[in-house]
């Protein structure tokens, strides 16, 4: 008896040893990080929760949130979401040093919920994990790669343009109705390479019909912190209304992928052998390169890695064009002066041709569009935010940021900084012009985000949205409708309605 109460009593004291221990180390650890971030200006929050519950409360408008903190605060301003400390950057210099620092390339915690439908992909991998993907997904948004797809471009802006003829001198309509189902067609047929029919269905692909309410859940979930845990999903209604939505897209990834390596596999021979003869490689787009990839790497790509990788490029790559014309289109509408400097330059680049194909070099040529394009992604970028987490200390400002911080960059804000963009909210292509623009610092405008994580898809996106614009552009004159203010209730929601008349 004797021997089995020193036995329980030494071991009690190793156990207690041993959680003191922890408990030192990790109050140790934690003051060095609540001690580095004391000097950065911020709202008190409460003890433990810290400001969690304004940023619940604002979670529907946190960009007006956001924004007061900016104009209480300044550019480098603090918040505690419970232990975490969040730091919201809106100068430009200090964005550029958090986007270009190798020591800030993971994404925080606040992505997890998104894992639920992207998996293990790009958007929410780990970083040795998001270094492999990048490095094999790369080469295949390389502009030689986009060029090719130009003619395909043009073939379902047509089709879209040929559907929008039933809404000639009709009511008003929400253009993402036909831009939406285009931009998939595109995506399909190029980096897919799987032949869509979709424009004008009556029954819509799921794509079209459930990404948008998947997307905006996502962004609630982001801003909702007690979903930022694996382990809550699944006490959340949320996590069983995405996985509901989110069922026919993954089934429609997996086939396509399974197709695609099972013709792979069947075709391999004329893929291999072009190693052993002089003839260069073909050029593949993303999901042909990335299945040869899987088939002839085993162990380096796994089938459920690039399915979860498609499904992330499928959602990157429609939702975003397809927004993003659907408001240049409404904002044109309202500045009528815009639009016709827009078809002035296209009648100087295809003269009366309504339907001639659009080329390379045409698109290089379409200066002024893109500074159209660019001014809208100024005041409605579709991402209007991005955050990082700190790996390692880093120095912004006067600042050290510990490691663990999750840095914010409302990139809404940073696009209407007076400083670098005199009379913000007023829609003014010609700030993109080549005098305007010299003097600005690299981060004033970052839509596709900036340094090692920037958009993989950024010259796809200019040639896409180009060839819609120039296309319908040339074919209907859009009517004014609606107002900016009406625009301005821009919340942290990607997908509002907008509508046009033509
Ligand atoms: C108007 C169009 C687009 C905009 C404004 C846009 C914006 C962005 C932004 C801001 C990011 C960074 C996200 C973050 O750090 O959390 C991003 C990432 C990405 N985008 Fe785009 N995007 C557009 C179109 C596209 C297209 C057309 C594709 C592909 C076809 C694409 C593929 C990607 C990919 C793969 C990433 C992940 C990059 C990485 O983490 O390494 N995007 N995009």
């Amino acid at each position: 008896m004797d021997v089995l109460q020193s036995w329980t009593f030494c071991c009690l004291s190793a156990a207690n040893v041993a959680i003191i221990s922890i408990a030192v180390r990790w109050y140790f650890h934690r003051s060095r990080y609540f001690q580095l971030g004391t000097g950065i200006p911020g709202p008190t929050g409460i003890p433990l929760l810290g400001n969690t519950c304004e940023v619940i409360a604002y979670r529907e408008d946190i960009l007006s949130y956001l924004k007061e903190l900016r104009d209480r605060y300044g550019a480098v301003c603090k918040l505690w979401v419970g232990p975490l400390q969040c730091v919201v950057l809106s100068d430009p210099k200090d964005i550029s040093v958090i986007l270009s620092s190798s020591k800030t390339l993971s994404k925080p915690m606040m992505y997890n919920p998104v894992s639920i439908v992207f998996g293990n992909s790009l958007l929410t991998a780990k970083f040795e994990d998001w270094k492999k993907f990048r490095k094999l997904m790369e080469p295949t948004f390389s502009n030689r790669i986009i060029d090719s797809y130009v003619s395909t471009f043009h073939e379902k802006s047509q089709r879209m343009a040929d559907l929008l003829q039933e809404r000639c001198h009709g009511e008003p309509f929400n253009m993402a109705d036909y831009s939406l189902p285009c931009a998939l067609e595109m995506l399909s047929e190029t980096s897919l390479g799987v032949p869509m029919n979709i424009q004008g269905k009556s029954h819509q692909h799921s794509v079209v019909e459930n990404f948008p309410k998947i997307i905006e859940l996502g962004a609630y979930s982001i801003l909702t912190p007690w979903m930022w845990f694996h382990w809550t999903h699944k006490f959340q209604s949320f996590y069983y209304e995405v996985i509901s939505l989110v069922k026919p897209i993954h089934d429609f990834v997996t086939r396509i992928v399974k197709d695609k390596t099972d013709s792979y596999l069947g075709s391999r021979k004329p893929y291999v052998t072009p190693e052993a003869t002089d003839k260069p490689k073909p050029r593949l787009g993303f999901l042909e390169h990335m299945v040869s990839t899987m088939v002839e790497n085993p162990g380096l790509l796994s089938i459920e890695e690039l399915q979860d990788q498609t499904m992330f490029v499928i959602a990157a790559g429609t939702d975003t064009t397809a927004y993003t014309v659907a408001t240049t289109l409404m904002l044109l509408g309202l500045h009528q002066d815009v639009q016709r400097k827009v078809l002035q330059e296209q009648a100087s680049i295809f003269g009366e041709d309504t339907s001639r194909p659009v080329t390379t070099r045409d698109l290089q040529q379409m200066a002024y569009l893109e500074k159209v394009i660019n001014e809208t992604m100024r005041l409605y970028p579709i991402l209007p935010l991005v955050a990082r987490r700190v790996d390692e200390g880093v120095s912004v400002n006067s600042y050290t940021l510990p490691a663990g911080t999750i840095v914010v960059i409302p990139i809404y804000l940073v696009h209407r900084n007076p400083e670098y963009f005199p009379n913000p909210d007023t829609f003014d292509p010609d700030r993109f012009s080549r005098e305007n623009s010299g003097s600005r610092p690299a981060c004033s405008f970052i839509p596709f985000s900036y340094g090692r994580k920037m958009c993989l898809g950024k010259s796809y996106a200019y040639m896409a949205m180009k060839t819609m614009l120039s296309v319908l552009l040339r074919r209907y004159v859009v009517l004014e409708h609606g107002s900016r203010d009406e625009m301005e209730c821009f919340k942290f929601d990607f997908f509002f309605e907008i509508q046009i008349w033509v």
